[in-house]
């Protein structure tokens, strides 16, 4: 018969198998077998037991029973049937004393609904084309809460004051060989996915990095980093994305077609449709094409050629750009943004400015080429 009185102590014994003889110096695991009867079975069979013994069985142990099998359905494979993880993949233990007294809900629920760019984890949404609802994202986010055995930890009151360049060192020598060069993860988890740094404070992440999570491969670094090293190396994770920004400078570097010649344009004033625009760039004309977009639509995908300057952005850098070219301006909208950027060009003396009429969403539908990523 299974064992349905032992979640955590089954994932501290994986934990501890994991973590090899490796003396970690945390508590944790212990604690954790002492309040294991406390903590709900897991087994499909088991009573239904709400969350730490709180509330007594009716629609929440309902919603439990309806997660288990969720669980035990998508996540188990890779996490382990109690969230002990490593089974497959280097998933993380979802069920960890550490990881679940710092995560929110929020951050629970948001990277089960969209999972982590590039790595094994994927989005589970309905909205991501995934298996899972809203409610059922939210039942998993309960079950794992019933895996908790250690009071939350206030990661907004932990202080961290570093210098992101400091902890680029500090990160090359202890971190780079687990969670990859740029954060992107390796042979573990990444640390930079931006729903992951959206979703936690410094705190949180400062928490992550001192105490470790015993019994995993994640070494505790409180006695091995200095305060002050901790705290850089967590203001590098918080100021470092591997999604990089498009650079706003050099608008001069940036032309197409630097040796052609000025490109021949409708006499309309203002606007420039998408097809005498392609028809310039195919007769290789000398041009300035700004996308006015935020920089994420940027990185997205963009007319190939073109230069990322925001419309919120363009005050700040008419030192930069060239006044001896053509300059087009576009946006999707299909051209509030390239207009409000074109009228700051305009405003500052700029005189050969043309805003693309139909946006770029026409010019993705004609098929004209685009790009993606910062160029
Ligand atoms: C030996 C491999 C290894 C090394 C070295 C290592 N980590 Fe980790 N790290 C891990 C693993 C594995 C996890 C996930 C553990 C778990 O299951 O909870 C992790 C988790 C984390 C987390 C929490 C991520 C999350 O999603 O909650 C942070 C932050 C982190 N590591 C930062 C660092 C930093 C900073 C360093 C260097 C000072 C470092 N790690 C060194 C293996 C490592
Ligand atoms: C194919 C294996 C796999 C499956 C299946 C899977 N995961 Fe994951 N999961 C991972 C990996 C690997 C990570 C670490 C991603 C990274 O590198 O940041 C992860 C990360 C997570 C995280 C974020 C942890 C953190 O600290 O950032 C949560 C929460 C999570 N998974 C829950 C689930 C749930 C719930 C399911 C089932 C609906 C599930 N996972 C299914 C492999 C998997």
């Amino acid at each position: 018969m299974r064992n349905t009185r032992v979640p955590m102590a089954t994932a501290a014994t994986a934990w501890t198998l994991l973590a090899g003889a490796a003396p970690l110096g945390c508590p944790q695991p212990e604690g954790a077998h002492d309040s294991a009867g406390a903590t709900p079975a897991t087994g499909a069979d088991a009573p239904l037991v709400a969350p730490n013994g709180g509330s007594p069985p009716g629609t929440d142990s309902d919603d439990l029973a309806l997660a288990r099998a969720d669980y035990a359905k998508y996540c188990a494979i890779c996490h382990g049937e109690t969230g002990e993880g490593y089974q497959a993949d280097g998933a993380n233990a979802l069920a960890h004393p550490n990881f679940l007294a710092s995560a929110s809900d929020s951050m629970l629920f948001d990277a089960i609904a969209h999972g982590r760019v590039d790595t094994p984890m994927s989005a589970w949404s309905v909205n991501r084309a995934g298996p899972l609802q809203p409610s059922a994202i939210h039942r998993l986010v309960r079950l794992m809460r019933s895996w908790a055995t250690m009071d939350a930890v206030d990661t907004e009151a932990i202080e961290v004051d570093g210098l992101a360049s400091r902890g680029w060192p500090v990160w090359q020598v202890y971190c780079q060989d687990c969670h990859g060069e740029d954060g992107e993860g390796g042979q573990f988890m990444s640390v930079t996915a931006p729903n992951f740094l959206d979703h936690v404070t410094d705190g949180y992440l400062k928490y992550a990095v001192a105490k470790g999570r015993p019994g995993t491969p994640m070494p505790a670094y409180e006695h091995v980093l200095t305060r002050q090293e901790l705290d850089d190396v967590v203001a590098m994770i918080r100021a470092w994305s591997w999604v990089q920004t498009p650079e706003l400078s050099d608008y001069g570097d940036k032309l197409v077609n630097p040796m052609g010649t000025d490109p021949v344009f409708d006499a309309d004033p203002r606007f420039v449709s998408v097809d005498t625009l392609k028809a310039a760039l195919d007769a290789e004309a000398k041009l300035l094409i700004l996308d006015a977009r935020p920089p994420a639509d940027f990185v997205t995908r963009h007319i190939q050629g073109a230069a990322s300057l925001p419309f919120y952005e363009v005050e700040d850098h008419l030192d930069e750009i060239p006044r001896d070219v053509w300059i087009v301006t576009y946006c999707a909208c299909p051209h509030a943004e390239s207009e409000a950027a074109a009228d700051v060009l305009l405003g500052a003396g700029f005189t050969n400015v043309r805003v693309l009429d139909e946006g770029f969403n026409v010019w993705v539908e004609r098929g004209y080429p685009t790009a993606a990523g910062t160029r």
